[in-house]
């Protein structure tokens, strides 16, 4: 292909991209700055340097400094705080300590991520319970209306609620701090999935409440691939377990003592050998973050106000070059967006291997929710310039013709 592609931001000199490719889709997969690389490479060779003294004494501070760097950035306590390999494994340790019975309840909305979804059909199966999913209205969506929605399905059986901060392929930022609330005042608890959290949109996990949050560091804090946190209210922490058991686990105080960090956060410091230089990056990825702007990373000049600018402005000229209008109001919009493509039929597999073909471009295709046609869903980062999405906007208009 000899196409002259568009211009990113020159932020990209920090990032590691092919210069062939027009890389729009940060919101699957967090591109990670050199200088985050960097710091893992330093934590991989303090561990190769003595792997005897990294596993035995050091990994438990060096991980305490990950936590301590991201509780200041979620408003966390940061012993209230471990690490795991993605959203994913989080949902599937916080079903694993659920004691469900059959009849129990648990909702999920139907804008979900599937894994998520997937593991609460298998948990549920397993034990007797009940999923129940919530259709949160597409059509003139809003905060009262998804609100709304959630509490007309919590019963007396209602468990638990699994809910995004920011849904996956849609793309909404839902009214979560609300629903917490209430729902926490009928004595049911949330799972709150922030996997588009930490770097993304402000978060405040001690004014929320949730009994469980997770994020993803791999997405809009740049961490390498394999960084997710759990959080767990304190309450809860009380034999909360890691899916995966290690050597101390069936007498775990004397190794706590020598650690002296609670058995929480202890069995889930070490479970097993594992490489942990993505988990020891978090604070060094937040140092870089802000770094590579004035306003830091979360600064009125910053990377995340920068982001969500650039996401309006990339989907109103993309709701422009397409003829669509917005779905969603702009108060439910964080650094991601839908854009309605109109071309009923069109599968959006095919239309997201034909930019890719084509265009070079690297960006997300969704089904609408109503409708058969596909959606195009934005995730713009300070590597992006609104050229590129105006050369997103051309090439989906020459692909639908
Ligand atoms: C809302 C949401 N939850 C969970 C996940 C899963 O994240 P991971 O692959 O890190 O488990 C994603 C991934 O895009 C997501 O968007």
């Amino acid at each position: 292909m000899t196409k002259t592609l568009p211009r990113p931001s020159s932020l990209i000199e920090h990032f590691r991209f092919d210069p062939k490719v027009v890389y729009l889709n940060h919101g699957s997969f967090g591109a990670c700055p050199t200088g985050i690389i960097e710091a893992q490479q330093r934590h991989r060779d303090r561990v190769e340097a003595d792997a005897m003294q990294f596993y035995i004494y050091d990994l438990w501070r060096m991980v305490d400094r990950s936590r301590q760097a991201l509780g200041e950035l979620i408003n966390a306590q940061a012993e209230d705080i471990v690490f795991v390999n993605n959203a994913t494994t989080a949902v599937a340790t916080v079903l694993s300590n659920l004691d469900l019975a059959p009849g129990d309840e648990m909702i999920v909305t139907d804008l979900e991520y599937p894994a998520c979804k997937n593991n609460f059909e298998h948990f549920a199966n397993r034990s007797g319970a009940k999923v129940v999913v919530v259709d949160i209205p597409w059509v003139g969506l809003n905060e009262d209306a998804a609100f709304d929605a959630i509490m007309a399905k919590v019963t007396s059986k209602t468990k638990l609620l699994l809910i995004s901060l920011i849904s996956s392929a849609t793309a909404v930022r839902l009214p979560v701090e609300r629903i917490i609330a209430k729902l926490k005042d009928q004595g049911v608890e949330t799972l709150l999935d922030a996997a588009h959290g930490p770097g993304c949109v402000p978060i405040d996990i001690t004014a929320w409440g949730a009994a469980y949050t997770t994020g993803n560091g791999h997405k809009w804090l740049c961490s390498p691939k394999g960084v997710a946190f759990l959080h767990v209210r304190k309450d809860l922490q009380a034999g909360f377990r890691p899916l995966v058991l290690s050597n101390h686990a069936m007498d775990i105080e004397p190794a706590r003592a020598r650690t002296k960090r609670s058995a929480f956060n202890h069995e889930f410091d070490y479970m097993g050998t594992d490489d942990r230089s993505g988990v020891l990056t978090i604070a060094d990825s937040i140092e870089c973050l802000d770094s590579l702007m004035p306003g830091g990373l979360t600064g009125p000049d910053g990377i995340m106000a920068h982001n969500l600018s650039l996401c309006i402005e990339a989907r109103n000229l993309l709701f422009d070059a397409f003829g669509t209008t917005p779905t969603i109001p702009e108060s439910m919009l964080g650094p991601l967006a839908v854009i309605d493509i109109p071309a009923p039929g069109l599968h959006p597999r095919e239309l997201r291997e034909n930019l890719f073909k084509n265009h070079a471009i690297e960006i997300m295709i969704v089904p609408s929710p109503v409708g058969t046609h596909p959606m195009v869903r934005i995730s713009p980062y300070i590597y992006n310039s609104i050229e590129q999405y105006q050369y997103l906007g051309d090439a989906i208009r020459s692909e639908i013709g």
